[in-house]
């Protein structure tokens, strides 16, 4: 099929498609939950597997599958189920395969709910957890029991753009036979291929770059077949994370400018953390595209391309992050991510608030550390706008 040499930029305008009798342009939004059938028998056949088609939205729908295959294309992925939030896709992703006396382990740089999912959740099922410093190999060697079934990590890892080396990972996994899932939000799909690297399974916030400009939630999962099969399959259909094809839609509309986005939000990032290195009052810069980040060796293996965000950490602390956040024009105060408008968060008082002190500090999360999500503005309006803002902070 010569979609299967297509590129990226490519799949993301065309991958999926399926016109209807009309031959529309643009996907059509199936706002449906249900489908008809021509005859009883032919309702029997559908429900007994025999014939191919739609049976139920909270299985799958058109618009949806559109969405999941251009995943699936883009991802290298045989098979994808779209969720209404990427924490539908990361909690479906883990529970659907564990059950009780399983044990998992996470890298403990997590987003606050997916830390939630694994700490708290899992548990009340009887699901073991162990939460490591994932940055070193032999931490995921070492937390491995005789009932470990899963290890799941994102990388970069939000807020302080730690990054796991995923295929060392896997290779762990594999020996133990363990499945890795990894939560590729903050590479997004286009900069870092986890499947490639050997990971066994993907998750996204689609909320994220995917819809890129502040939307709708969604998120997906995707994994080979029998995965799917055997593990998601049933779990989906049953438990009801299905998207809203409407919310599919918007996404498939999203992500057809992805790499025209992700390009110029990645090109302002670079441009904002070398701006930012020269400052008096930054004590520190991580950036994944600067040869000064403390995993550069393993960046340049496993990923195409710095990072859309940048992590900062002012000398004056709580005081001085306010002071910027609160004196920046084009950049917004929000805690999202991805969108093509310019995002700053101060994750201490907002999303990672919910860590004891101790535990934000393990992280590298100080009272003075701010994230950037670059968006798809003129850089030097950005510069520009940082350098105004940092006069406001106090030396
Ligand atoms: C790394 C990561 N994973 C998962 C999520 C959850 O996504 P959603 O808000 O779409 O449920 C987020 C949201 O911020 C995230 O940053």
């Amino acid at each position: 099929m010569m979609s299967k040499n297509w590129r990226p930029a490519t799949q993301l305008v065309h991958g999926g498609t399926t016109r209807s009798a009309h031959g529309e342009t643009s996907e059509a939004i199936f706002l449906t939950q249900g489908f008809v059938y021509e005859s009883s028998e032919a309702a029997e056949a559908r429900f007994k597997g025999e014939t191919d088609g739609f049976i139920y939205a909270r299985y799958g729908s058109p618009t949806n599958d559109m969405f999941e295959k251009r995943m699936c294309m883009l991802e290298g992925a045989e098979d994808a189920r779209a969720t209404a939030s990427g924490m539908a896709a990361v909690a479906a992703a883990i529970l659907c395969q564990l059950r009780a006396g399983d044990h998992i382990v996470a890298a403990r740089a997590l987003f606050g709910s997916c830390r939630w999912v694994v700490e708290t959740l899992a548990p009340k099922y009887g699901i073991d957890f162990t939460l490591i410093d994932g940055r070193f190999l032999e931490n995921w060697e070492k937390a491995v029991k005789p009932n470990t079934k899963v290890f799941f990590l994102e990388s970069p890892t939000n807020p302080t753009l730690e990054v796991i080396d995923i295929a060392g990972v896997a290779k762990i996994a594999n020996a133990v036979g363990a499945k890795v899932i990894v939560d590729n939000v903050f590479a997004t799909p286009l900069l870092q291929k986890p499947l490639e690297l050997g990971a066994h399974i993907v998750v996204y916030s689609a909320t994220k770059h995917i819809d890129g400009q502040g939307r709708c939630l969604g998120g997906v999962i995707l994994s080979d077949k029998a995965w799917i099969d055997e593990h998601l399959h049933d779990y989906f259909r049953h438990t009801g994370p299905a998207l809203s094809p409407f919310n599919a839609w918007t996404l498939l509309k999203g992500i057809e400018t992805l790499p025209l986005r992700v390009r110029q939000q990645t090109e302002n990032a670079s441009k904002i953390a070398d701006f930012l290195a020269e400052q008096g009052k930054v004590a520190k810069v991580i950036y994944p595209g600067r040869k000064d980040h403390p995993q550069a060796d393993i960046i340049e293996r496993q990923m195409k391309g710095g990072s859309t965000l940048v992590c900062f950490e002012l000398k004056g602390g709580k005081e001085a992050a306010f002071a910027l956040q609160n004196a920046l024009e084009i950049v917004k105060i929000s805690n999202n991510l991805g969108d093509s408008k310019s995002l700053i968060t101060h994750p201490a008082t907002t999303t990672h608030k919910n860590l004891s002190d101790d535990a934000r500090a393990e992280l590298g999360i100080s009272p003075g550390t701010v994230r950037f999500s670059a968006g798809i503005e003129d850089s030097q309006d950005l510069v520009d706008d940082f350098a105004r803002a940092l006069k406001a902070v106090s030396a």
